[in-house]
């Protein structure tokens, strides 16, 4: 277990803006930073980062918390793995307490995965490195390919003996479980039989963006024709192909920094890019791009460039996945190499300055590449060049901004030598069906969304109890530990008259115990767990702690309690994520009158008590054998303390 200094030290450490930073692209915004949501598919930005109060927050799916919340949501961190992540980042080093048998039993099964996948992949590397096979047949042919013994250790390469199970044996002799050899897929099983899935083949291990192994490709070094080239691991809980690309975490900062990416075919490619110096590389290995898969480079990068091998027959596969990249509002070049040769064999022969000079001459914006490849294709075949026009115009009505669509109809109608005009009614033509499919759909949602608006509206359309709980936990936890001057109003009887009156007297008291002892006074409990739970936790804290920090206190929250807390605490980030006060719609500032403000959250959720008291009442007064004079008192006395209580509330409101 890790020690509890290591654990305060790593949360001292951690800023929650450098955490996410490795992640997502952040763009200052007034004191924080946004970006788009790794969580969901979204174009406009709508994920904030508060390095003031070091937490975060995801609008578009309401998930939110701290640096480690993060990483346990990203990357499916357990807790301690969170932890010695960004000991690691950090260069903290941890103190490790002794793991009892229990705690290793905990280790749930994903994780057992994982360690199944890193105990392999420290295995293939050690034969790559220690075995007389491994250096005569393994290395030398990652030597062979031009892989430097530096290129070999980054990417982890390795190899796997060519024996039936001797990883499998070595591994189970190690403790690992036959079942997690299994489910990785390093091992097949059939009936009483074990076989290394990878037998005789060299390693690439793939890593998660954070830089966890995955699974593995492996490369067959005969020539056999009936194996694969190229196997990889089966999808697996911690393996999903459609949501990898391969070298990202050797490429992400690179990408960010250079902001672009290059997107080539496979694994040697990458490495053969980053051995010559372009490190902004990654492939999907072996399967189609998919949208997620952009989505993990659009969060590092708007821009990429597609390099194909010279043959026209892949170059022609390849541009239909391309549409996909225009959807999700990238810029997309395409780099095409010499005949015969692919972006490895090209990035083997020639130096750094050779290799980006060629890309920089022949990257070519995608739509214009597209455009004078189908001219060239339709030649002064009249039919052709029709189905040409609606080919590219079909790419160009999925790029989501107007203005980039106008610009490409205008340099493709100059490519293809057609009118502007032409290609202009085609858009229309496409926007129009894509409009009318989005707007069927919209109606659908709508009617959908009117039936439960019915069935909702028996029920009371806010529910006031929650809102103003939630609002005294937010209170606390902004204010908490402020002193303020409160106004009470003190019943008195006027002298005079004989009346009862009410009487402002001011008195000094930090928010939290004004809080406390108001609602102290009418026995009043927060009808919410969640919120009664934060309470607690926060008045003791506040009674504990002269210099209570927010941010200590949701460090030390578990993730469901933080999870609120955040959410709650970022809710007046939205005012700055939608620029409201660019229009001139400015939420009113909170710190001004707090006093004013714990007052009236106060009274309000008082008043709202008794009405509900009230109500309960009077339904008993409906049933039988109930003594209803005295349940009237109630109610009277009730509706006295309501009208004291609303003035008091008018008082406060009207300032
Ligand atoms: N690839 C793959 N599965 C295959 C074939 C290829 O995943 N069945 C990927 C690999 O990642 C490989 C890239 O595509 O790095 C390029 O393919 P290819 O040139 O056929 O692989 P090489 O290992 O370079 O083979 P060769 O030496 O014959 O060029
Ligand atoms: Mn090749």
């Amino acid at each position: 277990m890790i020690s509890q200094n290591s654990i305060s030290q790593v949360f001292e450490t951690a800023r929650v803006e450098e955490v996410i930073g490795d992640f997502v692209q952040l763009k200052k915004a007034g004191s924080n930073f946004k970006g788009l949501s790794p969580f969901s598919e979204e174009r406009t930005p709508s994920f904030m980062v508060s390095p003031v109060k070091q937490i975060w927050k995801d609008f578009s799916t309401g998930k939110g918390g701290n640096a480690i919340t993060f990483l346990m949501e990203h990357e499916h961190f357990t807790y301690p793995e969170a932890i010695r992540y960004l000991a690691k980042k950090y260069n903290i080093e941890i103190e490790e307490t002794e793991r009892t048998d229990e705690e290793k039993e905990q280790a749930n099964a994903k994780e057992s995965l994982y360690l199944v996948s890193e105990y392999a992949n420290e295995y293939f590397q050690k034969v790559l490195q220690k075995t007389d096979q491994g250096q005569a047949i393994g290395k030398s042919y990652f030597k062979e390919r031009g892989f430097t013994e530096d290129t070999i250790k980054k990417f982890q390469l390795g190899y796997s003996l060519d024996e039936w199970q001797a990883f499998t044996d070595d591994a189970l002799g190690k403790g690992y479980k036959l079942e997690f050899l299994e489910k990785t897929g390093l091992t097949i099983v059939k009936d009483e039989r074990r076989f290394d899935r990878f037998k005789g083949r060299v390693m690439f291990p793939i890593h998660s963006m954070s830089g966890r192994v995955l699974g593995f490709g492996g490369r067959i070094l005969t020539n056999d024709k009936k194996a694969a080239k190229y196997l990889n691991s089966p999808e697996s809980d911690i393996y999903h192909k459609s949501n990898v690309l391969y070298g990202l975490y050797f490429a992400k900062q690179t990408i960010a920094k250079e902001d672009n990416c290059f997107l080539v075919e496979g694994y040697t490619d990458v490495i053969q890019f980053y051995q010559t110096g372009v490190k902004n590389v990654v492939s999907s290995s072996g399967t189609a791009l998919t949208s997620q898969q952009i989505r993990l480079i659009n969060r590092l990068t708007n821009n990429i460039t597609v390099l194909f091998d010279g043959d026209a027959a892949g170059i022609r596969a390849s541009i239909r996945g391309i549409d996909l990249i225009l959807e999700q509002g990238m810029n997309v070049k395409v780099c095409t190499f010499p005949d015969g040769e692919d972006p490895d064999s090209f990035a083997k022969s020639n130096t750094l300055e050779e290799l980006t000079e060629y890309l920089n001459e022949n990257a070519k914006d995608f739509i214009q590449f597209k455009a004078s490849l189908l001219v060239k294709e339709a030649n002064n075949d009249p039919i052709k060049k029709a189905e040409t026009i609606r080919d590219i115009v079909n790419s160009i009505a999925k790029i989501p901004d107007a203005i980039k669509r106008e610009i490409y109809v205008r340099e493709c109608a100059s490519i293809m030598d057609i009118s502007e005009s032409v290609l202009f009614t085609t858009l229309a033509q496409i926007g129009k069906k894509e409009a009318q499919e989005a707007n069927k759909q919209y109606k659908q949602e709508q009617r959908a969304f009117e039936v439960v608006k019915s069935e909702q509206q028996k029920k009371p359309r806010v529910d006031v109890q929650y809102e103003l709980e939630r609002k005294i936990i937010e209170i606390l936890m902004l204010y908490g530990d402020r002193v303020e001057q409160f106004e009470d109003l003190i019943l008195k009887e006027d002298e005079a008259s004989g009346d009862l009156i009410l009487e402002p007297a001011m008195h000094e008291a930090r928010v939290f115990e004004k809080i406390y002892l108001d609602l102290q006074e009418d026995e009043m409990m927060f009808s919410n767990e969640k919120f009664r739970e934060l309470y607690y936790a926060i008045i003791d804290r506040l009674n504990q702690d002269e210099n209570f920090s927010t941010k200590d206190f949701i460090n030390q929250l578990d993730q469901k309690h933080a999870t609120e807390v955040t959410s709650i605490l970022m809710e007046d980030e939205k005012y700055n994520l939608h620029d409201w006060h660019r229009n001139n719609i400015v939420p009113k500032e909170k710190e001004h009158a707090i006093a004013q403000l714990v007052s009236q959250t106060i009274l309000s959720l008082r008043c709202y008590l008794i009405d509900q008291k009230v109500a309960e009442y009077k339904n008993e007064t409906l049933r039988e054998n109930v003594d209803t004079r005295s349940v009237m008192e109630d109610v009277k006395d009730y509706l006295g303390l309501k009208m004291l209580l609303s003035r008091k509330l008018g008082k406060v409101i009207g300032g």
